[in-house]
């Protein structure tokens, strides 16, 4: 039984070393940057700084070196950066986190495309004295009234707040407002993001999404460790106001965790990476010489199901254009098998409305298998790691996660399977699953048992490594 993870082909992982956070996504006009929470020296979680690669498909990254590196006082937390305009160099804001404790937000300026960057001798930028503020997140605002600014935010994360603060050049700033504390005591937040998003596409209907990331801090928080969040309501440019009294889960899998978007994507997609790990196991996840990854590029919008106005993520660009072509195979037989690379996308569709059972079985050179299954009658969704090699990693890693299916009647599943990375998109992206899988090396059987009167349409292909 093989216990080696194959190195994911079509997701970001550092060459060597710990990776946590993105941090500084954004589009510069030309290449996607991806900047992220980085041990250059080890395995582990320290010596935090700001690792770099770029991308120009979202699918095939090239790492470069240490963009921000830490020093002896000083870790590069996370943060954001911004391309004001393509003549005017990028601007990063991020969290200077001091060997003192302390914890305030500061900034930088590259010249160069994002390749190096000047830390600005004023820093700290923003400074409240507190041993943990940080995260910024440096948004465009267009008011009602044609005026324009920034806005940044960051949390008070033991306080459970979000603050805002307002800019028009970049370098001063001032207080604008606060939101929070919602939802369950026991968790620190971090790294927020605020997006603009219509609903169902109207362009009349234009609502305001709080994207946060909680982390169980204690025994008696929540269960699942790390985990996203968000929240639909109204921002105007100084307040967040929402009608929901709770959080609602962005992703039920239990590994996604600190997702932030980048600026200025084209088209004004909205589109977001996340960690793919949780804060319970990530320093034991027994890949080498990585340690952790990002998740697919996810495009988010808003729809409405019902009385509800809920986030939908979907797998952006390459994804698509992967299962284009591929002619599915129709199954009809109760129970099928299909035998895959492990770095691979698989897409099932059927009609009419599902009614029965869904069961999907993964089974790898490990020995450990991974079950998802998919019901519609009792409107949920399950993924489960199972086996000796997942209760190894980790007490809390194995074992079920579930969640709600929004659209139990869209008839259509799509999973990527990346080496260890497996993603689960339902209902056309309504419901979504993350997980960390340790399904071994080689080759994946998936059986897929249908309960469905009706046929399914799978269509699969292995991303192949490149050249
Ligand atoms: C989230 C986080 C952030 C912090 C960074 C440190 O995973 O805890 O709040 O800036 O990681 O690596």
């Amino acid at each position: 039984m093989s216990t080696e993870i194959s190195r994911p082909l079509f997701h970001l992982t550092p060459r060597r070393n710990w990776m946590n956070d993105p941090n500084g996504l954004v589009h510069d006009g030309a290449l996607w940057h991806a900047f992220f929470q980085y041990n250059p020296h080890g395995p582990d979680w320290g010596n935090m700084s700001w690792g770099h690669a770029t991308s120009t498909d979202l699918q095939h990254w090239e790492e470069h070196p240490v963009a921000l590196s830490h020093s002896d006082g000083e870790q590069i937390y996370s943060g954001s950066v911004v391309a004001p305009s393509t003549e005017e160099p990028l601007v990063a804001f991020y969290t200077s986190a001091y060997s003192t404790g302390m914890q305030a937000l500061s900034r930088a300026v590259s010249h160069d495309g994002g390749f190096s960057w000047v830390a600005d001798p004023d820093n700290p930028v923003i400074d409240r004295g507190s041993t943990d503020f940080r995260d910024p997140k440096v948004i465009r605002y267009h008011g009602d009234d044609g005026d324009s600014r920034w806005i940044l935010l960051a949390v008070e994360a033991v306080e459970r707040r979000v603050l805002f603060f307002e800019s028009r050049d970049l370098r001063t700033w001032a207080e604008v407002g606060s939101f929070g504390p919602i939802g369950p005591e026991g968790v620190v937040w971090e790294c927020p993001d605020l997006l603009r998003l219509h609903v169902d596409g109207a362009p009349d209907d234009a609502r305001w999404v709080l994207l946060l990331s909680t982390n169980a801090v204690g025994d008696h928080a929540d269960p699942d460790g790390s985990s996203m969040h968000y929240l639909v309501g109204d921002f105007d440019g100084r307040a967040f106001t929402t009608d929901a009294s709770e959080l609602t889960r962005l992703d039920h899998g239990r590994d996604l965790y600190a997702g932030v978007t980048f600026d200025n994507a084209p088209d004004d997609r909205v589109i977001m990476l996340g960690w793919m790990s949780n804060w319970r196991y990530a320093h034991v996840v027994p890949s080498a010489p990585w340690r952790g990854a990002m998740s697919l590029p996810r495009t988010l919008s808003l729809r409405s199901i019902g009385p509800e106005v809920l986030l939908v993520q979907e797998p952006a660009y390459f994804m698509r254009a992967g299962l284009a072509g591929i002619e599915p195979i129709e199954i009809t037989e109760a129970s099928n098998r299909l035998a895959l690379s492990g770095h691979s996308l698989v897409d099932l569709r059927w009609e009419p409305r599902l009614t029965g059972v869904l069961r999907i079985r993964m089974q790898g050179d490990a020995d450990a298998t991974v079950e998802l299954t998919h019901d519609p009658r009792a409107g949920t969704l399950v993924l489960n790691r199972l086996g000796p090699a997942s209760e190894a990693v980790h007490p809390d890693f194995a074992g079920a996660s579930a969640a709600p299916l929004r659209q139990p009647w869209v008839g259509r599943l799509l999973l990527s399977l990346d080496g260890p990375l497996l993603e689960v998109f339902a209902g056309d992206g309504a419901t979504t699953m993350s997980s960390l899988v340790v399904l071994g090396s080689g080759r994946i059987q998936v059986d897929v048992c249908s309960e469905h009167p009706g046929p399914l349409a799978v269509r699969s292909v292995d991303i192949e490594a490149d050249e």
